[in-house]
Parts: structure tokens; sequence; C-alpha cells
């Protein structure tokens, strides 16, 4: 685990507990759509009221850009968390300042509230000092569980670490633990599984998965610019003929690390992209030159299934098909069942995550089953390029006490 204290050392009886979550939630109409990041956030509310601690709520919602825009109140997604805690939650309108200090004035132990989207202030995302010692003047120590937004370096999640005595909430230590195990200290074989439309935007998370894992499996438009690159022809399939080179580059680096790469051999294509249209399973070397591949085909679905036994862990981003078009789902759902099973009989550690995958592992009715599916999007894409992310960095740095970041 890494360098930082919990809440099982870190003092919080009768103390103020700054406490940044991401209730960073998808909403509509306003109305939260999805709860994940708030039931995942209960165990840290739970443990913070047992030790009687007066818990104050931070978090960002949305992109306000340093303005005050109603649009991103927080106020509808405490009240979802207040449903969910089954009792009163308050609400303050400012996340700083006199407004921010009378709410938190007239909490009694045990009690939670909501502090208004601290980037309706300019100095959450510059991490401002003085708007970081403003925050810091609020509470008596600083819990972050939000290891979604681990990736900003932000007043909020960074900057607070350095000012107040510190720990990682129940989620962090839980997203951290799995995390750790899965890429950090894996057991091997290590599969990654990993699909999603391009390989530009994924580049530095292939250069660093291929130094650590034993096989890279690619889906989604990503493996069609691989098999160009090795020739194959993809008909109009979605691949990136700027990165022809880099693809090859990869292959190379894999090589030297003793890492395999897996690309599709056979595949589902069809000429437009739409649900439930006429398809094709083709081998990948006979796409015909009007056809898309849309999906990974049966037998290749088979061979991850059988690489699958054969491995301890797996690290899964990205789907690997256009899995929101039935019946281009297809391959993602069976994989995701196989991933499922032998997580289930314990013989395989599994963790995903990222936005579409999540989505994906959803809709393949399998989320309880794995072993672990972080709530975080870019942060755990940044993890999986081997990055350091501020907010866990400056946690560590002073294990609970507030460090002084170097000038
Ligand atoms: C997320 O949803 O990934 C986090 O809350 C971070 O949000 P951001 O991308 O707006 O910083």
């Amino acid at each position: 685990m890494s360098d930082f204290l919990t809440l099982d050392t870190l003092p919080v009886s009768g103390k103020k507990v700054l406490l940044r979550a991401d209730l960073n939630v998808p909403m509509k109409d306003g109305t939260v759509t999805d709860t994940a990041r708030l039931t995942r956030l209960l165990p840290t509310l739970r443990d913070l009221a047992q030790k009687g601690a007066k818990i104050i709520i931070l978090s960002h919602f949305g992109r306000p850009d340093g303005q005050k825009n109603t649009k991103y109140s927080l106020r509808p997604i405490a009240a979802a968390l207040e449903t969910l805690w089954g009792q009163k939650i308050s609400f303050a309108e400012d996340c700083v300042g006199p407004v921010a200090g009378a709410a938190i004035e007239s909490l009694s132990a045990g009690q939670i509230l909501v502090l208004e989207n601290t980037r309706f202030y300019a100095g959450e995302e510059a991490n401002d000092p003085a708007f970081a010692a403003q925050l810091a003047a609020l509470g008596d120590v600083y819990v972050n569980d939000a290891f979604s937004a681990a990736h900003r370096a932000h007043a909020s999640t960074e900057g607070l670490a350095h000012l107040l005595p510190c720990a990682a909430g129940r989620l962090m230590q839980t997203e951290l633990t799995a995390l750790e195990k899965a890429l950090t200290h894996p057991q091997h074989p290590v599969m990654a599984l990993v699909g999603g439309s391009k390989i530009s935007t994924k580049l530095d998370l292939l250069e660093n998965l291929v130094a650590k894992v034993d096989l890279l499996v690619l889906g989604g438009g990503m493996a069609n610019t691989f098999l160009a690159a090795r020739g194959v022809k993809v008909g109009k399939s979605l691949h990136e003929k700027d990165m022809l080179e880099t693809a090859r580059a990869i292959e190379t680096r894999a090589a030297i690390r003793h890492c395999r790469i897996v690309l599709p051999q056979d595949a589902v294509v069809a000429t437009v992209l739409e649900s439930n249209i006429p398809t094709e399973t083709v081998s990948v070397t006979e796409i015909p030159e009007n056809s898309m591949m849309l999906d990974i085909g049966p037998e290749s679905v088979k061979e991850i299934a059988a690489l699958l036994q054969t491995c301890q862990t797996v690290v899964w981003n990205g789907p690997l098909g256009a899995f929101e078009f039935p019946p281009f789902d297809q391959s993602t759902t069976a994989v995701a069942q196989s991933v499922a099973r032998l997580s289930e009989q314990g013989k395989l550690l599994s963790v995903a995550g990222g936005g579409d995958t999540v989505a994906a592992l959803s809709h393949a009715g399998v989320m309880e089953k794995f072993g672990y599916v972080s709530t975080a999007g870019g942060a755990f894409l940044e993890w999986l390029e081997g990055k350091t992310l501020p907010g866990v960095a400056a946690l560590s740095c002073a294990k609970g006490t507030a460090c002084k970041k170097s000038a």
C-alpha cells in the first residue's frame, strides 16, 4: 500500500474533517442518473460518523471555470447523497468564507455538511495557496477520498494535504489497494485488455503497459491501427494512418519486454455503424474494402477466453467493439463474462476502470462479479500510464502530517 495514513490511524473524533469526495456524477434534468460514486463514499461517511467527526464534504462538479453557476450547484447531488445516507445532510451555498463557516459551526459530531462546488473559485483549479488556506481554515484535518479526481493538482485535491494533518478515506484506500495489486505488485501472468477507438489517446498507457504485462490484448478501433501497421487491409475500419509507425514502435518495445501483443483474428463487419444492421463475420485478412470492423469476432473471443485461463491478473480499459450498437456489443459482453466467471472462481484478479469500460461492464451485467471496478475515469487512465497522481502523492509526502511543498 502507498505510504500514507488511513482512517485507522488519523485521529478524527470530535474534529472538523474536510472530506474531499468526488461528487462529480452524471446528471440529467437535475437528477443524478448514476449514484455509484455516492454509494462508494458511504463506508468513509460511516467510519467518520461513528468516530464522532464533523464531516464537511468538499467536491467539484462539472467545469464551471471559476465562476458561480447554479447549473453546476452541488445542491441536488447533496440531496441524492442524503437519500442514500438515510439521515439529514446539510448544504452550504459557499465553500469558503462566512456562509461555510456558519454552517460548520452548527454541525454536531457525526453530522454531514456538503459545501458548494469548489470550482466556483478560480483558486481551486489554479491550486492557489491563498484559496487552499481559506479551505484549510474551515477544518482540523483533511481526508481525501476522491481517487477519481486525484489526477488533478487542485487546491482541494492536492493543496490541502500540505496544510492539514491528512489521510486517505476508505474509497481511496480501496482503489489504491486494488490497483497496486493489479499492476504494481501483480501475480503474473498479467493480461491487459485495452480497447477504445484511438491509440493516439492511449499512447502513454500502451507504452507503460508493454513494460509491465505479459499479454496485451487489443480490441476496438485501436486494434485496426495495429493490424494496418502489420500490413493488413482494414477496409473502411476506423484507424489512424498517421500512427502506423508508432504502432510498430510499440510492437518492437513489447517484443523487447517479452510482452505478447494479441490482435483480433476475425472481425464482425458492416458498411455503416448502426444498431441491428446486417453484419458479416470474416477473417481480419478478408475485410471487404467498403466495410468496417465494428467488433472483434467469435474466434478472437475464444482465443482471449483461452488466454485468460492462463493468467492470474487482468486489467481492463476500453470496450472491444462498438458496444453501444448491438450486435457489436457481443465480444465485450462475452469476454466480460469470462473474466467475471474466473474472478468468481478465485482464479483471476480482475480490475477494470474508465468511463466507457464501466458502462460496457454494466451493460454486460458483470459489475459485481469483477474483482474491482474503479470509480475513476481520467485518474484510472493516468494510473495505467504509470503517472504519479498528485492527489495521491500529496497524501504520501508526510505520512499524515501536513507537509510543506518544496519551493
Ligand atoms: C472525473 O469525473 O473523472 C473527475 O471527477 C475529474 O473531473 P474533471 O475531468 O472535470 O477534472
